[in-house]
């Protein structure tokens, strides 16, 4: 098994024993062991750091204008909470009556846990995500994506968060995403492409062997088409050799964890 040690100065995680001590945040990290013994965890925030949002929308939106429909997959689709980000980004950085082109988003995850919390229409955050909300959202009055809910929601071995906060998804922001049960090692060999795919695929790849990393990046390789999109994250790059085997199958790097194929 391996054993990956991924921390940065406010977040640490990797093994479960890790778990116990560690100083987090987020919207999830609920650890558990894949049915090939490869310990996962569902981490994930509002407005991940290891991205500029704002930035990679700016490029997407010049990059594909000339594109009637984009299509958004996202595997390891988590809480939810990564799905939120691209769709605030996509509405609130020079919005135009064209962006639901970029919309639905297809998540998939493969646990049957985070599924059922995407799907819930609910999300728990801390101070930390309410923070990167706030900020990622400047002009714009984020109580039309989230409101506080009535109740809880509750994810089977989530670690609970300081000042734990459970919003509502709004339905501006529901019915632009569809939540899905997934394995992306098969999702990935029926994806078709005409060079209009953002495929999200972050801080999961990270957690695997390299020999499993490079044979996944060569199938997304053969599924993307010159122009298209792969994005990964900073879990990805500190853990692997991912930098690589992309550049060695057709890909440059456009700015940090966006990779497009040439
Ligand atoms: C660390 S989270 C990353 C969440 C989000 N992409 C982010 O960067 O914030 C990894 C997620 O990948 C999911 N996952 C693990 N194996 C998967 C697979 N084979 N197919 C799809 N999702 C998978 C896990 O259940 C977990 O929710």
């Amino acid at each position: 098994m391996k054993i990956n040690l991924y921390t940065s100065p406010v977040y640490a995680t990797k093994n479960s024993y890790a778990t116990k001590s560690r100083i987090t945040f987020g919207t999830t990290a609920r650890d558990y062991t894949n049915k090939n013994g490869e310990y996962i965890g569902t981490n994930s925030w509002l407005f991940r750091d290891d991205i500029d949002w704002k930035q990679l929308t700016e490029y997407e939106k010049s990059h594909f204008k000339d594109k009637s429909k984009v299509n958004v997959i996202q595997f390891a689709s988590s809480d939810g909470s990564e799905a939120y980000t691209k769709i605030i980004s996509i509405l609130e950085n020079n919005p135009s009556k064209n962006d639901d082109k970029f919309f639905p988003i297809k998540a998939f995850d493969i646990d049957d846990e985070v599924v059922k919390a995407a799907k819930s229409g609910l999300i728990n955050t801390n101070s930390v995500d309410r923070m990167e909300l706030q900020m990622n959202c400047e002009d714009c009055d984020y109580t039309k994506y989230f409101t506080p809910a009535d109740k809880e929601l509750n994810i089977k071995n989530d670690l609970k968060f300081n000042s734990n906060k459970t919003l509502k998804v709004s339905q501006e922001l529901k019915k632009r995403v569809i939540f899905q049960k997934g394995d992306m090692f098969s999702l990935i060999k029926k994806l078709k492409d005409n060079s209009d795919t953002i495929l999200l695929c972050r801080n999961i790849l990270g957690y695997f062997e390299n020999n499993v990393i490079e044979k996944f990046v060569k199938l997304v390789s053969d599924r993307l088409m010159s122009g298209s999109l792969f994005i990964i994250g900073d879990h990805d790059i500190k853990n692997s050799y991912i930098d690589s085997f992309l550049k060695e199958n057709k890909f440059m790097m456009i700015m940090r964890n966006v990779y497009k194929k040439i």
